[in-house]
């Protein structure tokens, strides 16, 4: 689905994606979310609440957040082993960080605020 055909919602003057469903996303398992060639995102649920962060790695450009190891509230990139803060993006092995997206679950959904 592209991410002009998703369905799209305003909350506090923010416009959001439809993404995936809330089941879609578990804990301790991230979930791909290729919108389009700009956003691809990995999503995270951490204490029962989504959180959205590039799936590119800084590393080596490598689209495999996703697949990382999850320990609590943090991901291993299944590349070469740096480690992410998920709420955050922050990179707890002293490199660049992942991009944050700001997420929300209404209805049922996972939706996605994605800046044009
Ligand atoms: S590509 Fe992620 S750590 Fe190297």
């Amino acid at each position: 689905m592209s991410l002009t055909s998703r369905r799209r919602i305003v909350e506090n003057m923010t416009e959001y994606v439809e993404v995936c469903r809330s089941i879609d996303v578990v804990e301790r398992r991230g979930y791909r979310a290729e919108l389009d060639i700009e956003h691809d995102i990995a999503l995270f649920r951490v204490g029962g609440v989504v959180y959205g962060v590039t799936n590119i790695c800084p590393h080596k450009r490598e689209a495999l957040i996703y697949d990382g190891f999850v320990d609590r509230a943090t991901v291993t990139c299944p590349a070469h082993a740096w480690r992410f803060e998920i709420c955050t993006g922050r990179n707890v092995s002293g490199g660049g960080g992942l991009r944050t997206y700001s997420v929300i679950e209404r209805d049922g959904f996972v939706w996605v605020s994605v800046p044009e």
